[in-house]
């Protein structure tokens, strides 16, 4: 019998946004450096520019609005969608919404989010503008498994980044993106290639 190829994984992409992290995944998989292909882009807001570039790039994009649903409602909706189209890792990019207990259930140890802090250090909105302020001297970015709480799940990857004397929020924040952009591919990378295990809140390398 002939073996079988190797299955591609396949990503769910979910965002409200911008999209700029979406469109540095969505880059390297063109390139082949994420061994996975992109089954579908979801987002909550009908104007999130994000969504627009997954239409441009011919990618399955979905809108599915949250206005006035009940968390698990809609959640719900989206689960429905992300098994249709056989996700096997979901990447929230600027997805402005916390998952219910019951999203988290579908898919154990297969939901990323990305943050612009070195988490548990200023979880929530505006993650540069608290590290600004608060005169921290290096803060960063997390991709972390995602649970039903905010920005709290296990820790896959972290980048630090210095914040200079003339930083405003604007400069270090542009900086921060710039390593989200690169962070957030190579822990999608470990992840498929299952060499992470999780352990309480520890994500421990193992050799494939
Ligand atoms: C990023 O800073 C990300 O860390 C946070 O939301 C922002 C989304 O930006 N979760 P983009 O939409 O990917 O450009």
């Amino acid at each position: 019998m002939e073996p079988s190829p190797p299955l591609t994984q396949r990503l769910g992409v979910l965002l409200s946004g911008r999209g700029s992290n979406f469109i540095a995944i969505a880059d390297n998989v063109a390139a082949g450096k994420i061994p996975a292909v992109i089954a579908v882009v979801i987002s909550n807001r009908p104007d999130a520019p994000g969504l627009m570039e997954a239409e441009r790039r011919g990618l399955d994009a979905r809108m599915i609005p949250s206005r006035g649903l009940e968390r698990e409602q809609y959640d719900r909706q989206v689960v429905e969608v992300l098994r249709e189209r056989q996700v096997d890792l979901v990447c929230l990019a600027g997805f402005m919404r916390l998952l219910s207990p019951y999203f988290v259930s579908q898919f154990p140890s297969r939901i990323l989010n990305i943050h612009p802090s070195l988490l548990p250090a200023f979880p929530g909105l505006e993650a540069q503008r608290q590290a600004w302020e608060h005169g921290v001297q290096i803060t960063g970015c997390t991709v972390h498994f995602v649970d039903e709480n905010l920005d709290a799940g296990p820790v896959v990857l972290q980048k630090a980044v210095p914040v200079l004397e003339a930083d405003t929020v604007e400069s270090l924040s542009a900086r921060i993106l710039e390593e989200e952009h690169r962070v957030y591919s190579e822990a999608i990378c470990r992840v498929l290639s299952g060499c992470l295990r999780v352990e309480g809140r520890r994500v421990i390398g193992v050799s494939a």
